[in-house]
């Protein structure tokens, strides 16, 4: 059904009800003021043009109120991260008390295995994707040597076959069959940052609560790009970054998830702070810790209110668009770069990104024959953004919000180029 023409391109960015959101982003240039074409939203998101009009805001209150801002700014700052909730729980499928926006991912990754990662002698090992980003493995490694057990008896690597570049569900099924007595936690990237791969995550939760372990998912390259559907899948816990696809700003703060089941559940560990005590009775200090239900009892400062501020500047803009629409749109999008991809037929690149778009969201991951990370260059020197990972793959990630099916026309036209 595509057509491998600028004119079809065009025609395709003329039909989409989503087109004009791109002239809500601010798209980088090249020295000349062209346009630069940017397919790395699974890094870094576009600054939409409303952001630093929602950072002014705040600024304008703290300059003008000083500390009344906490209850006198226009969003008053104490119950600033409440703002963020309903859409952020409509983003990733939950409800609104089963999220809160706090800290950074691995902060929370943490703090969440602080609660959901209790071992025993006998149950206490930790099934992770091989290929996990090193900072999930990095802390799922320390969390282990916390707890006295060396990763290499308390880690299960959920691994590709041989010759495959993706994970298969059935072999995560074998795993559980021979180890499920031992394993405590599974921690799973929803979408895998290297190869693109997106799990069946109500499968695999499913599969971790039938051995009694919690199910924790990792939802950095998920969160905005697909629609895990949290509460439905019934994880135990979630934690997601929101400077990829939710286009907030570099390092800004991060989204967790705890299933409402564990709502009001004071048998679990918890490293507590104050913005997670009861909001009646936090300013009367001196007080026990009473930690408020749902996820919001996992806060412990309070928050940078710019940060949150281009939080909210982004999921106003996801409202708008309507995150089924941007998913429908996604899955053309990337469809469409496949196809041009496929056309090539050039043996020095080989997608290794599922073909499902079930499988995947936005990314595709192009595999460089003999690694050649050359060709990557010269497509930044051809003015496309988009990334390299060791070893051997270029991502590409056209985002549904701002990117345009011209843009993935042209990345075609001067990939091509590249491999002559
Ligand atoms: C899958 C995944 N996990 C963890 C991280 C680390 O995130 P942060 O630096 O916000 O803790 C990243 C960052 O890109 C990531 O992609």
């Amino acid at each position: 059904m595509f057509q491998n023409s600028l004119e079809y391109a065009k025609k395709q960015d003329a039909d989409d009800a989503l087109a004009a959101f791109r002239n809500k982003f601010h798209i980088p240039k090249d020295a000349t003021g062209k346009e630069l074409i940017y397919l790395c939203g699974n890094s870094l998101g576009l600054q939409p043009k409303i952001t630093s009009e929602y950072i002014k805001e705040e600024l304008a209150d703290w300059a003008n109120l000083g500390v009344e801002g906490h209850v006198e700014g226009k969003h008053p700052w104490l119950p600033y991260h409440e703002f963020l909730t309903e859409n952020m729980a409509k983003i990733v499928g939950a409800k609104p008390s089963e999220v809160v926006v706090m800290n950074t991912l691995t902060t929370n990754l943490h703090l969440m295995m602080v609660s959901f990662y209790q071992p025993t002698k006998t149950k206490y090992k930790i099934v992770v994707e091989s290929d996990a980003f090193p900072s999930d493995k990095y802390t799922v490694e320390s969390q282990l040597k916390f707890h006295g057990i060396d990763p290499k008896d308390g880690l299960i690597l959920w691994k590709p076959r041989k010759g495959e570049e993706l994970c298969r569900f059935e072999d995560l099924e074998e795993i559980m069959k021979t180890h499920g007595n031992e394993i405590a936690l599974l921690m799973i990237g929803s979408t895998n940052y290297y190869t693109g791969q997106s799990f069946p995550l109500k499968k695999i939760t499913e599969l971790g609560h039938k051995y009694n372990c919690m199910v924790g998912f990792d939802l950095a390259h998920g969160a905005g790009n697909i629609q895990p559907n949290l509460h439905e899948t019934g994880a135990d816990f979630a934690v997601w970054c929101t400077y990829k696809y939710l286009n907030s700003g570099p390092g800004s703060l991060g989204g967790c998830f705890v299933h409402e089941r564990h709502a009001n559940n004071e048998n679990l560990n918890r490293f507590a702070g104050w913005w997670g005590h009861n909001k009646k009775t936090r300013f009367n200090m001196r007080h026990e810790f009473d930690a408020l239900p749902g996820a919001e009892g996992w806060q412990l400062s309070n928050p940078p209110i710019l940060s949150m501020a281009a939080i909210r500047a982004s999921l106003d803009t996801f409202a708008e668009a309507g995150f089924e629409n941007l998913r429908k749109k996604s899955e053309k999008l990337t469809g469409y770069l496949e196809f041009l991809l496929d056309e090539m037929k050039n043996d020095a690149i080989n997608v290794i990104t599922p073909r499902n778009p079930e499988e995947r969201g936005c990314q595709l991951s192009i595999q460089v024959k003999n690694a050649d990370k050359s060709l990557h260059t010269k497509l930044t020197e051809a003015g496309v953004i988009s990334d390299w990972r060791e070893p051997d793959v270029i991502r590409v990630a056209p985002a549904p919000l701002y990117n345009s099916f011209e843009d993935v026309f042209h990345f075609s036209e001067k990939l091509k180029k590249v491999l002559k």
